[in-house]
């Protein structure tokens, strides 16, 4: 086995390089985007399920492809206290028809419509934009080989985006044909690329007799220029891939989506057959992919399960916030405590700790000073300045006074207007005056 690398003093406190951690300033928006995700997948019809975050490498070598750079370069595997090697998932398709299979959820005629969202994994070169722990929401719809469901699928994907408000988008679509066109469809290629063999880099010099539909999608500007006169893949489709791809484009023409023709885009993994699309995002350089997604009617079947056609699209989280942030696009409005409750002077922190726990019983956010170890309890000037720099709607200030009336004085943060409320009425006052604002 490989000697791990030992961490430095330096570096022992820091995530290691390409992951992050998404922390309160950010993890909110997050939310927002989950629910929106959530929201739109339900009226697609898709149930949300969670899968395993390491599944057995075979699955990924056999489902992805053993000459994907994925497989090939980027993945996170070890072999486990039980001699078995194990994969973190470098994306979540393979997991999903794995599980649809270990479950029995798409029997003759019965078709699932599943997502899921979370981290997955994968080895590459970090910039903005990429990662190596990255976020992915990802649906799958399994059971229909018909172009609708392609077609659905895009739409899909199209509505999370136009209800988060991300703007400048572009749809790009291929085919990317099936096993009966493909080969015929490889000699060609590989013919041209013999002929340009001059113009090519290494890699792909190297690719070409394995894998000549990767060389399409090289980013060495040199291979770009060849790749670009290369014989498109949409035109030597067999029939039944050319009506599937008729169809899809006049699905999305039928339901106003505008998208481009890409015939270069052949996707980094192997399992796709027929539509091949990706949404691109004018706002984030290099790493421009925000979704990516198509068909793979044969990927059960590579796995070893049986026939099983699917469609499904994954896009990335990291990459959807970014776009938000940089179009300055609303994340609705930041949780905030709603309530800080004040005790003046030390005889009032009991009944302080008792109204801030009501209040939380009641579903109103509510903080209060915890004091700590070093310094114990603070005085009511530095308790109202928690409540300002928390963001605290109210403030509930309970001292000698108020104690001997059996009363909570409630003071608007906002306008600095205060009232007296029996303590037992401040929950339903503040609920109220929250309703009304
Ligand atoms: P993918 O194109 O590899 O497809 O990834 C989908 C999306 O995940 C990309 O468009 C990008 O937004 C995001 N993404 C990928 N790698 C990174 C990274 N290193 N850092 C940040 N974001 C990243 C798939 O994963 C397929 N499983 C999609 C699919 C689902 N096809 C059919 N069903």
């Amino acid at each position: 086995m490989m000697e791990a690398k030992i961490e430095t003093a330096e570096t022992q406190n820091k995530a290691p390089r390409g992951v992050r951690d998404i922390l309160p300033d950010e993890s909110w928006k997050w939310a927002y985007v989950l629910n929106v995700t959530a929201q739109t997948m339900a009226d697609f019809g898709y149930s949300e399920v969670h899968l395993p975050i390491f599944e057995h490498t075979e699955l990924f070598s056999r489902g992805v492809g053993d000459t994907t750079d994925i497989v090939e370069k980027e993945m996170y595997t070890f072999v486990d206290r039980g001699d078995r090697s194990v994969t973190l998932r470098p994306e979540a398709t393979a997991g999903m028809v794995r599980a649809a299979l270990e479950h029995n959820l798409c029997g003759q005629n019965v078709s699932s419509k599943l997502w899921c969202w979370g981290p997955m994994f994968r080895y590459e070169r970090p910039q903005k934009g990429r990662y190596r722990q990255f976020y992915q929401f990802d649906a799958e719809c399994l059971g229909l080989s018909g172009p609708v469901a392609d077609v659905e699928v895009i739409a899909l994907s199209v509505e999370i985006f136009r209800r988060l408000g991300l703007r400048n988008l572009e749809v790009v679509a291929n085919s990317v044909g099936c096993p009966n066109c493909r080969p015929q469809y490889r000699k060609v290629l590989i013919d041209y690329f013999t002929s340009k063999k001059n113009s090519l880099c290494k890699t792909c010099i190297e690719r070409m007799g394995r894998n000549p539909l990767r060389v399409l999608d090289c980013k060495v500007p040199n291979c770009g220029v060849v790749a670009d006169s290369a014989p498109a893949i949409y035109e030597h489709l067999c029939d039944e891939c050319a009506a599937h791809f008729e169809e899809v484009k006049a699905g999305l023409t039928r339901l106003g989506f505008p998208y481009k023709l890409d015939k270069r885009l052949v996707r980094g993994l192997d399992y796709y057959t027929k539509t091949a699309y990706e949404i691109l995002s004018g706002d984030l350089g290099a790493q421009n992919a925000v979704c990516g997604g198509g068909r793979y009617d044969n990927l059960s079947e590579s796995i070893g399960g049986p026939h099983l056609p699917g469609v499904g699209f994954a896009a990335g989280f990291d990459r959807v916030v970014l776009v938000m942030e940089q179009q300055g696009n609303s994340f609705g409005k930041r949780p905030r405590t709603t309530v800080y409750v004040v005790a003046q002077d030390d005889a009032a922190r009991g009944v302080a700790q008792i109204l801030t726990h009501k209040l939380r019983m009641e579903g109103i956010s509510a903080e209060q000073d915890a004091g700590d170890a070093s310094r114990g309890a603070r005085g009511f000037k530095a308790q109202m300045k928690s409540a300002n720099k928390i963001g605290a709607a109210w403030a509930c200030i309970i001292g000698a006074e108020e104690m001997a009336q059996n009363v909570v004085t409630v003071k608007n943060m906002t306008s600095g207007e205060q009232t007296s409320v029996p303590l037992e009425e401040a929950a339903n006052y503040i609920r109220q005056q929250e309703t009304q604002s």
